[in-house]
């Protein structure tokens, strides 16, 4: 067996994409290995979300570079392969930066993988794939079966026809393309059949899914989470991220009636002030957001509310800023993401003259954070002396102690819960630590409490 490391930046897409490489290389002979160090292949699955994603890639690919000169030395051989948004964004540009690139392979092309490592192999200088082909990398990608453990994530869009002017994402994902739904059951079926209790749909609009059904006519988000719910042994389900302008009535209704949707939404906003919105494309206003919201609550009371922030857009005055911090007020988030703007090549925004001085952006990112940590912070106390339903997904550092998410997607950890792993199991929370929840399994609380007695 040959062996092979990938390192995974950015979203949660990539996480599963690099789990389909895998599965692409292993009957090829390539066995996953944890460290570069004894790696045959490395491959980075970059991110070209921000700025300081994608440098990251150019240090990594340095250090790789000298791992792979050293191997030469020995008389091995170290193959260096770039997938993800960077490789379809900077294509050849990688291998000019850092001629130590072997291949460069986009998000829609990792089918084309074992033939462009063939063509290495016979030592043909590089291999380069930053096409869209024509067909379904989903159609050619092996059936994803392996789980690793109870939860796992499962792509059923992919792409973006949004636009928004600050974003790469429709340039290196491309249009929107929904799987159909017999596919997405069948690779659902065979991960629950192999211990995997809760789903997360993944998709960069998955609330505008809108692939062929069982019976070949579209199908909603809404629907394909209905038949999923039918798949017996799945126990919670999960979708991100969504785009408010897809929020459609059938989804939120999904909230109310389907049990094993969980009560935890990531919808983005990007923005407060309705001029900013506008400029970034994005379709809604404030007011349209928020009166979403508390539709969506009115649907589920206890929904969790997550988003994405961007501060310094350009044009972005104090008082735009000022309408930000308004906004989130009046939502409240569970948690959330804020990031400074950062230009990137190709996208509108990033040719705007009114660029706001790095200074300014970071102290309305503080800002911004101060008060988004403080919701947070607000959200899980107020989950203290509860009883809650954790998923328990892996043990702890210290001995007996497992870890596992609420339904709102806290992290919770509890001691003496061996054997525990892939069950739902009530806990009472005791303490609110700043990074997790520290619970206690409710049947030892009972017994506690009756020794207490
Ligand atoms: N600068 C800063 N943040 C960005 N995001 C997307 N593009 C940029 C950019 N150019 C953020 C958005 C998006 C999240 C995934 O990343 O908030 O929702
Ligand atoms: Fe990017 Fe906007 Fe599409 Fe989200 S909706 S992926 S932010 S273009």
């Amino acid at each position: 067996m040959k062996r092979l490391f990938i390192k995974t930046y950015g979203c949660q897409m990539n996480v599963y994409d690099s789990a389909r490489m895998a599965d692409l290389l292993a009957p090829i002979g390539f066995a996953t290995t944890e460290t570069a160090e004894d790696a045959d292949m490395v491959i980075l699955n970059t991110c070209h979300i921000r700025e300081k994603a994608a440098e990251k890639v150019y240090s990594e690919l340095g250090k790789l570079k000298l791992l792979k000169t050293a191997k030469a030395a020995e008389g091995g051989r170290m193959i260096l392969a770039v997938a993800g948004c960077v490789a379809q964004a900077e294509g050849q540009e990688i291998i000019a930066r850092q001629p130590a690139v072997d291949i460069v392979v986009g998000p829609q092309s990792y089918q084309r993988l074992p033939e462009m490592i063939a063509k290495i192999s016979r030592g043909v200088g590089h291999a380069l794939e930053t096409e869209f082909p024509a067909e379904d990398k989903f159609d050619t990608l092996p059936e994803h079966k392996t789980a690793d453990g109870p939860t796992a994530f499962l792509t059923v869009q992919e792409g973006c026809d949004k636009f928004c002017t600050f974003c790469v994402v429709p340039y290196t994902r491309g249009a929107e393309f929904s799987r159909p739904v017999a596919q997405i059951l069948a690779e659902a079926s065979a991960l629950v059949a192999g211990g995997v209790r809760e789903l997360t749909l993944l998709g960069q609009n998955v609330n505008a899914y809108n692939g062929p059904g069982l019976d070949g006519a579209p199908s909603s988000l809404a629907k394909l989470i209905e038949v999923l719910a039918g798949v017996k042994g799945l126990e919670r389900l999960r979708y991100v991220t969504s785009h408010p302008r897809d929020m459609s009535d059938d989804l939120i209704a999904a909230h109310r009636d389907i049990d094993i949707l969980m009560p935890y939404l990531h919808l983005p906003v990007q923005a407060g002030s309705d001029s900013i919105l506008a400029a970034m494309n994005r379709g809604h206003t404030a007011d349209t957001y928020l009166r979403l919201i508390e539709r969506i609550r009115a649907a589920r009371p206890d929904m969790a509310l997550s988003g994405d922030f961007i501060v310094g857009f350009p044009g972005e005055t104090d008082k735009d800023f000022d309408a930000t911090l308004a906004l989130v007020r009046a939502a409240g988030y569970a948690q959330a993401y804020s990031f400074k703007y950062s230009p990137r090549p190709g996208t509108p925004a990033a040719a705007s003259t009114q660029q706001v001085p790095e200074e300014v952006k970071d102290a309305r990112l503080q800002a911004l954070q101060a008060l988004l940590l403080s919701q947070q912070a607000a959200f899980n106390a107020a989950c203290a002396g509860k009883t809650m339903k954790v998923l328990f997904e892996t043990f702890g550092r210290k001995e007996g102690q497992a870890l596992g998410r609420s339904p709102y997607l806290q992290p919770v950890h509890v001691e003496g819960a061996a054997g525990l792993i892939g069950q739902i199991v009530e806990v009472k929370i005791e303490e609110i630590l700043p990074n997790s929840l520290k619970g206690a399994l409710l049947h030892q609380a009972h017994s506690e409490e009756a020794l207490a007695d």
